[in-house]
């Protein structure tokens, strides 16, 4: 993330997920989840397609990261994803 020249965030904001799909926090997360890997799977078509490298990061400090971008309570880090070239 550090050296990479793009670093994409997902961050999915609970508070702006309501009605009868999301019940409770589990369905907003569940579909959180399911529409991240709907918009990184967009990222790496893209990248298949433009001839860039990509990677998504599960493994990361989020509460730090949080802190760092002045996140909210109810807005939760799903993924992140590097974009670069080729090595
Ligand atoms: C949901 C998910 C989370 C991942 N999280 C990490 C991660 O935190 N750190 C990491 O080094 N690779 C992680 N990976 C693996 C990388 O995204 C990537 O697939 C791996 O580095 C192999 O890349 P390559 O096939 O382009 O060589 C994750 C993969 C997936 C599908």
């Amino acid at each position: 993330m550090k050296s990479a020249p793009v670093g994409l965030v997902y961050v999915a904001d609970l508070s702006r997920m309501n009605g009868p799909m999301f019940r409770n926090e589990e369905a907003q997360r569940f579909c959180a989840w399911v529409d991240t890997g709907f918009i990184s799977q967009n990222v790496y078509l893209y990248c298949a397609s433009a001839n860039l490298a990509t990677a998504v990061l599960a493994l990361i400090p989020r509460d730090d990261l949080g802190r760092l971008m002045g996140l909210k309570d109810h807005e939760k880090i799903v993924l992140t994803q590097v974009v670069g070239n080729h090595l």
